[in-house]
């Protein structure tokens, strides 16, 4: 059985097939718990909506560094209405994006900066969407000692992972991993501690080798287990319990 600690099945790229995949599709494959994340106001609803429907959809509520622009006093209102949830259980994804929003490092900062105070507020984790920020994202981080998270589609250095670790923070692998180009990811796979990885698909994105291209639904989480169980010289089965367990810890399910 596998948890998929993040999956966006309220992406448009879902709209044809959402109902026979988290009804009867997933659950058929394996995949026994989601978290639906959120990236702004719509999808932030569209994720407690999902929770409230299924039974094994958990949701995160918050504002992605893409759509930082769009983050006001009523977004931060929506979020700690949302945070009161029964199934939400953390604030995500939040972050910085340098990859594409090198122009508006300075809002970006400013939304993550305000979102992790709700989350030291409130006690709830964080999920970190870092895209080429690495050192402005673990300076920022470092002023909230208090709230801790998951770095997910970890794309750091080894070293980076340590420090993390020793913050109590958790780490979180998609598909990515499973790419030929993917260079930093087995040192830091085979160098974290087990109890603080995660596994996840970043559905409809990234889907792993084989089926890199296509769109991604969480049945795909074998092939990324997979590839952490040759690096770590495990079972398949080994790693599904343990990155299920991992998630059930950090988001308190
Ligand atoms: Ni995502």
């Amino acid at each position: 059985m596998y948890f998929d600690t993040h999956a966006h099945y309220d992406d448009e790229m879902f709209d044809g097939d959402r109902e026979w995949l988290l009804d009867r599709a997933l659950p058929e494959s394996g995949v026994a718990l989601v978290l639906n994340p959120g990236c702004e106001r719509r999808s932030s609803l569209f994720a407690v909506e999902l929770s409230e429907k299924y039974d094994y959809v958990y949701a995160a509520a918050g504002w992605h560094p893409s759509d930082a622009a769009s983050f006001d006093e009523s977004s931060e209102t929506l979020i700690r209405e949302l945070c009161g949830k029964k199934k939400v259980r953390a604030i995500g994804e939040i972050g910085l994006d340098y990859h594409y929003g090198a122009d508006t490092k300075e809002t970006q900062q400013k939304v993550l900066r305000r979102q992790l105070a709700i989350a030291r507020e409130l006690g709830k984790p964080v999920i970190i969407h870092d895209r080429d920020a690495h050192a402005d994202c673990m300076a920022i981080l470092a002023a909230y000692p208090e709230v801790k998270g998951v770095f997910h589609c970890y794309s750091g250095s080894a070293e980076m992972a340590a420090e993390l670790v020793k913050r109590g923070w958790y780490l979180s692998f998609t598909g990515a991993i499973t790419f030929k180009n993917a260079r930093r990811a087995p040192e830091v796979i085979t160098s974290v501690p087990l109890d603080r990885i995660m596994i996840e698909t970043d559905s409809p994105y990234l889907a792993p080798v084989p089926n890199r291209g296509h769109r991604n639904d969480s049945s795909n989480l074998p092939y990324i287990a997979e590839r952490i169980a040759e690096l770590r010289g495990m079972t398949v089965g080994a790693v599904a319990e343990l990155t299920m367990e991992n998630g059930r810890r950090f988001f308190d399910i």
